[in-house]
Order: structure tokens, then sequence, then C-alpha cells
């Protein structure tokens, strides 16, 4: 539909987005995906000096029955090697508060492996992957299958342990965080 505004100056300006037809290449995708908000979430894995994470939004429930969650990592992510390892992944949900830690997890600023875990309180749950206390849910899994595809691996954990807390979650679109409303689950 086509959205006109008239202005004294400039007579009917039409403020309808201009249709844009894109190759189906990497490029393409990579705009069109922009416009995708994603909610954000911290990958967790590893104990002690061997801890890492990263933050992704392609975190997934596959399946509520039976209980399984998807993820897809970078296969050059250092936080890879330390889920084949260990073989568990946390999935923290954050909001709008974790936007600091959602960038370090993210590897903004240099900070490494257990580094990025500074600043946070972190528990255990069943898998033994780091959980965070405040996260607004946390989602505790043990892989269950791995599939290698185009460069990145996409990981099925078996959920072994849930704690909700509720509150805003955080997005990201168009290259931004973005806070969500609370969800109305918590609300009443
Ligand atoms: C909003 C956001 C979403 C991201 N989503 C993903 C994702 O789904 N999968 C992934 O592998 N990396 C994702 N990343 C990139 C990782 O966070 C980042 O590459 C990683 O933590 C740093 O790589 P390193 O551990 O190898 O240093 C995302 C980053 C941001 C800021």
């Amino acid at each position: 539909m086509s959205k006109e505004l008239s202005s004294p100056a400039f007579g009917v300006l039409d403020l309808t987005p201009p249709l844009l037809d894109s190759p189906p290449d990497a490029e393409g995708l990579r705009s069109a995906l922009r416009l995708l908000a994603g909610g954000v979430t911290i990958i967790t894995a590893g104990e002690g000096d061997d801890r890492t994470g990263a933050t992704v939004t392609s975190a997934t429930g596959l399946s509520v029955d039976p209980p399984r969650m998807l993820v897809s990592l970078n296969h050059t992510s250092s936080t890879w090697p330390v889920v084949e390892r260990y073989g568990h992944f946390c999935v923290n949900l954050v909001g709008p508060h974790h936007q600091a830690l959602a960038n370090q997890f993210a590897g903004r600023g240099g900070l490494k492996g257990p580094e990025r875990y500074r600043g946070a309180e972190w528990t255990r749950l069943a898998s033994g992957a780091p959980v965070l206390d405040d996260a607004i849910a946390a989602v505790d899994c043990v892989v269950e299958e791995v599939l290698p595809r185009h460069g990145h691996v996409l990981v099925i954990g078996k959920v072994a342990a849930i704690r909700s807390r509720g509150g805003q979650s955080l997005g990201y679109c168009a290259g931004r965080y973005v806070p969500i409303p609370e969800s109305s689950v918590f609300n009443g």
C-alpha cells in the first residue's frame, strides 16, 4: 500500500519503501536477513579455564516433545570444539541489561574463552555447562546430534534442565540490539 505525506515545500511525498530484487547470493541474502529480528542467546560450554561461548541468534527450539534445541555454530567459532569435547551446551536467553555481556561473547573487545564470563554470575545445572544466573531463561542441553553443513555445524541438544526467571528479552535486528517487551506468560 502506498503512503503519502503532504508537505508545503515538496507537494505530495510518496513514502512507500522501494521494492528491491537482489541476486540470490551471499550479499542479497545478508541484506534480506538484516530485516529478520532474532532472539539473542549466549551459548556456553566447558569448565574452568576451558570455558568459552558465543552470542548467537541461531538458537531455537527444534521440538518441544521430545524437548530438543538447535543451534547453528560457525565451524571456525572457538565455541564449537568445546561443545564437541564436553558434549554439552547451555542456551542462555538474555535481556536488554545483558547487552555488554552479549558483546563480550560475540568476541567484541577481543575477549577470549573464560574472559568472556567476566562481570556476571554463573552456576551449573544438569549438563555441567555454565548457566547465566540472571538469564531470563536457560535451557541446558547435552549434545544429541551434529550435522556439519556449509561451513556451519548444526548442533541438536537434548534438553537436560530448564530454568526460567522471565523478563524482557533482547533481540537483534538491522545490526542493532532491540529490547523485546516482557513475555505475557510472566505478566499473568
Ligand atoms: C547478534 C549476533 C548473532 C550471532 N549469531 C551467530 C550464530 O548464530 N552462529 C555463530 O556461529 N556465530 C554467531 N555470531 C558470532 C559469534 O558471536 C562470534 O563469532 C563469536 O562469539 C566470536 O568468535 P570466536 O569465539 O571464534 O572468537 C553472532 C554475533 C552476534 C553479535
